[in-house]
């Protein structure tokens, strides 16, 4: 049975909304957009939408501070246009997963006027203030994630608030049962419209240190890298009491019948599988970006897959995250001829791919002009590298103007090589990342081994990566090229005699694969072997 669950079994797809596709001609995409896109996306042959926060907001960092839980912004349509979303989604198969932001709402959130109003305001304790310290300044030595103090004074009441973020994303204070009682209404909200599961923004930052005691310096810190790593963030985030939240929101979607808890999680393998919680009661998928962070090599990225398969807890559901809106895109860090190897690896290993809009196009990091700059994290900390909006712009559809992204210039400026790297002239180009990638998705779909089947190493060396995946006699295995140069590498006599489903290079080379398997240079074979005899 867990087998047939829909999010073990499917691929989900990531939506930056500003992006996807406008209709109302603002430069700015919008769920009408989505909508309309419903058919390319049943066409690639994804499973699942999970769509980045469309709420009431200030935009002060791209509707990740929201004013208003249970709305849509104008910028994005209104609950109609929700509804009728998740209806056509629906229709075709396709399950929506909403961006849940719970960790802080925006500073013009209703409950933060109110909590900031007076300090015997009855939210006043939905979220974290403090006094100064004894001597004056902040109550600790926290640090915001987008540089500078975590704290910020307010003058009318005499106390500082907490802020994870910026100074206009609060955080709430998940230690109030009547606020974390408003979050799962909100949450029930949602679910009643037919929303199938919520990817949780900074969840393991939800739960903090009761005494916020002061962050010890990071060893590691080097001058220019951005201020948030100065710092250990050991207790402002990754508290032991987070359990029993994940646990709370896992009751509220367990009342509807299959529904996803997945939760943003940037920790290392041994902290990040405790997310599953105890007796699983945690996240169905604590978002894996192990392959963000690794060096693009055969032996790191076998040994990461080692121990990410060797550390999950029993009966946990494993999942791989290749890019996201906060990272460089993949073909940014390992270049065109690999990003194709890295979609034959996203879509092959075991557990749910999340594949980033637009990475199927090799999308590469986007220059934005000083003067276009929208990430806060960019402004507040310029020149650093760290900027998110390369791997924020828009979809190109076709050569029409704007690349059929919208009927005005675009919030953020097109990749340049939209002339060509589009959906419209992709799509029908065999030797496409495109076609590729739709190729690798229609083989996952048809084949258990590759959805759900058991994963096998096979071998490595410092150049190549072979793996099985089996379920019942059905064996496929993936021998993928890690660098430019061809490579050959010697099969096990019980693995040779199969035939290429599919090569990550434009022609399919020659069956049979023998004793010795020779890969070109940027070569990754999806290889179906003989089924054994019973
Ligand atoms: C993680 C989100 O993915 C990112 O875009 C956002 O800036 C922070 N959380 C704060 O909500």
């Amino acid at each position: 049975m867990a087998e047939r669950t829909w999010w073990k079994r499917g691929i989900v797809y990531q939506i930056y909304p500003r992006s996807f596709q406008d209709t109302n001609g603002d430069g700015v995409g919008d769920l009408e957009g989505i909508r309309r896109r419903l058919d390319h996306l049943a066409w690639l042959g994804v499973d699942a939408l999970w769509i980045s926060p469309i709420y009431p907001s200030p935009m002060a960092d791209g509707g990740y501070d929201v004013a208003d839980y249970r709305d849509i912004d104008p910028l994005f349509g209104s609950l109609a246009d929700f509804d009728r979303l998740v209806g056509e989604a629906h229709e075709r198969g396709l399950k929506l997963i909403l961006d849940f932001v719970p960790n802080h709402s925006s500073s013009q959130h209703a409950w933060f006027r109110e909590s900031r109003s007076s300090r015997t305001n009855p939210k006043r304790d939905w979220y974290i203030w403090r006094d100064p310290a004894p001597g004056g300044g902040p109550p600790n030595n926290w640090i915001s994630n987008f540089g500078g103090s975590a704290w910020t004074f307010d003058e009318a009441t005499g106390q500082y608030y907490y802020h994870a973020f910026l100074k206009e994303q609060p955080d709430l204070n998940w230690r109030n049962p009547e606020l974390r009682e408003a979050m799962f209404d909100t949450l029930r909200f949602w679910l009643e419209r037919g929303v199938d599961g919520f990817r949780v923004d900074v969840i393991w930052h939800l739960m903090k240190d009761p005494e916020m005691r002061d962050n010890p310096p990071n060893p590691g810190y080097t001058p220019g890298q951005p201020a948030i790593n100065r710092l250990l963030q050991i207790h402002s985030a990754d508290h032991p009491d987070i359990y029993g939240v994940i646990a709370g929101m896992r009751k509220v979607l367990d009342g509807y019948p299959d529904r996803v808890l997945i939760g943003e999680i940037y920790l290392p393998i041994e902290r990040l599988v405790t997310y599953y919680g105890p007796d699983l009661t945690g996240a169905h998928l604590p978002f894996n970006f192990q392959l963000i962070h690794t060096t693009w090599r055969a032996r790191d990225i076998e040994a990461l897959v080692r121990e990410y398969e060797g550390k999950l807890p029993e009966g946990g559901w494993p999942n791989w995250v290749l890019s996201n809106h906060d990272q460089p895109r993949i073909a940014a860090r390992v270049g065109q001829a690999q990003a194709r190897v890295a979609a034959m690896l996203l879509l092959t290993l075991r557990g749910t791919p999340t594949l980033y809009y637009g990475d199927e196009l090799g999308m590469p990091a986007v220059h934005i002009p000083r003067d276009r700059v929208q990430d806060p994290w960019e402004k507040n900390e310029p020149g650093i590298g760290i900027g998110r909006d390369p791997s924020r712009t828009p979809m190109p559809w076709d050569r029409s103007p704007n690349a059929g992204f919208s009927s005005v210039e675009p919030w953020l400026p097109l990749n340049q090589d939209w002339h060509s790297r589009n959906v419209a002239a992709m799509r029908d180009e065999p030797a496409s990342i495109l076609t590729l990638t739709r190729n690798l998705i229609a083989l996952r779909r048809e084949r258990k081994s590759l959805m759900v089947g058991r994963y096998a190493p096979v071998l490595v060396t410092d150049e190549v990566f072979v793996y099985l995946r089996e379920a019942g006699d059905e064996r496929v295995m993936a021998a993928l090229n890690l660098t430019g140069d061809p490579q050959t590498v010697h099969l096990p006599d019980h693995l040779q005699g199969g035939h290429v489903l599919v090569s990550t290079l434009a022609q399919v080379p020659a069956n049979p694969v023998g004793g010795a398997l020779t890969l070109r240079g940027h070569e990754g074979l999806l290889i179906e072997l003989t089924r054994q005899a019973a």
